[in-house]
């Protein structure tokens, strides 16, 4: 099944729901669904369980809402939901279901728990918001017998299937902002910068940083950096161009921008200072952005419950809202896009 962006699309898609909607349930077996939010939270997390929760309501299913992601599953931390459980929510950050790691649901008792607990509350379908690492729970759960459907939802945009994930534009534009506001007053001191921006495995919000903030270099996880040294050259060479600061952005992966700033002042003369943004980039008010693909996902995620599939990843390829096997979205890769990583080393200063 596939949900088109384009106008014709949409309305096609909007005259089959209300038809299913007004209409009978058109063989829906399923009755009573559950949705829990998992893994690290992310802006726009509320408007996919609001999405869930109001498309699940119009068809005529009940909607458990599961606190602390497979925390409150095992320990049946659930709750009935109405239209009313998420007004108000779509402009929030954080998760209203709260979340959690959980690792007694690493093992195959915590997880048959979990599948015993979704039968104790009759929750035949599940909707999993979160990582890849939720992804793995959810497809325990359908192997189990729960009907499960994942929503990308991390800041790290680090899900190869898709490419969209909830989170990512307000987590950008959350540091974007950050780091304009560290420009000022580096240029003010003549400073060099060091900022450290979230993804322990993931460069993504590093390289769009380091893009849209015009930093003269980025260290990412996924590629070979420049060494140490060499970065510090490129700081002198600079310096003698005429450049009043130097702004590094650093990705959580590779760390240790305290040290990093400790040795370039050290070594140049050059004041430096390291500022970590840490988890101030997962939280606030979701983007237009991510309002809408949570919307879209959510709704995206109950119609596959709707149509009986179980196992499966909701994506954005392409301008459209696609499907996927959980095992084979898992075990799909996706490299960092060399493009940007040229066109950065081209707008830095040389
Ligand atoms: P994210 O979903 O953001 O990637 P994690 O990797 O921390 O976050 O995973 C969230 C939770 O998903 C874990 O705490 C655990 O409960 C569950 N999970 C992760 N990996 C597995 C797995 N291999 N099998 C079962 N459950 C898993
Ligand atoms: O997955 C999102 C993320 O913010 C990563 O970028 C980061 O490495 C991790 O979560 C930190 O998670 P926490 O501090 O919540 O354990």
């Amino acid at each position: 099944m596939e949900l088109f962006f384009s106008v014709e699309k949409e309305k096609e898609y909007h005259d089959y729901k209300c038809f299913e909607i007004g209409g009978s349930m058109m063989g829906n077996e399923i009755k009573t669904i559950g949705v829990l939010t998992s893994g690290g939270d992310a802006p726009g997390m509320n408007a996919a369980t609001r999405a869930v929760v109001r498309t699940a309501l119009a068809r005529g299913m009940r909607v458990m809402g599961i606190r602390k992601g497979y925390n409150g599953l095992i320990n049946g931390d659930i709750f009935e939901m109405d239209a009313r459980s998420v007004s108000d929510t779509i402009q929030r950050g954080g998760t209203i279901l709260y979340t959690a790691r959980c690792l007694e649901f690493l093992e195959p008792e915590g997880q048959q728990r979990g599948a015993d607990m979704c039968n104790v509350f009759g929750i035949e379908g599940l909707v999993v918001i979160g990582g890849d690492g939720s992804f793995r729970g959810a497809e325990k759960l359908a192997g189990l017998g729960i009907n499960t459907i994942c929503i990308p939802g991390t800041i790290d945009l680090d899900i190869a299937c898709t490419e969209y994930t909830i989170g990512f534009d307000t987590a950008v534009n959350t540091a974007m902002e950050a780091i304009d506001k560290i420009r000022d007053t580096s240029t003010s001191h003549e400073r060099c910068s060091i900022v450290e921006v979230m993804g322990r495995n993931a460069g993504y919000i590093a390289l769009w940083c380091g893009i849209v903030n015009g930093a003269e270099d980025i260290l990412l996880p996924e590629k070979e950096n420049i060494s140490e040294d060499d970065l510090i050259v490129r700081i002198l060479q600079n310096r003698k161009k005429g450049k009043k600061h130097n702004l590094i952005i650093v990705a959580e992966g590779i760390g240790g921008s305290a040290a990093l700033a400790e040795r370039i002042e050290k070594v140049t003369g050059i004041a430096a200072r390291a500022t970590i943004l840490g988890h101030l980039q997962r939280g606030g008010s979701p983007s237009a952005v991510d309002r809408m693909h949570a919307s879209m996902m959510g709704a995206y995620a109950v119609d596959l419950l709707s149509e009986g599939k179980t196992n499966r990843v909701v994506a954005f390829q392409k301008g459209r809202y696609v499907d996927y096997d959980i095992s084979e979205a898992l075990a799909m890769t996706k490299d960092i896009d060399d493009f940007k990583i040229g066109v950065s080393r081209l707008l830095e200063t040389r």
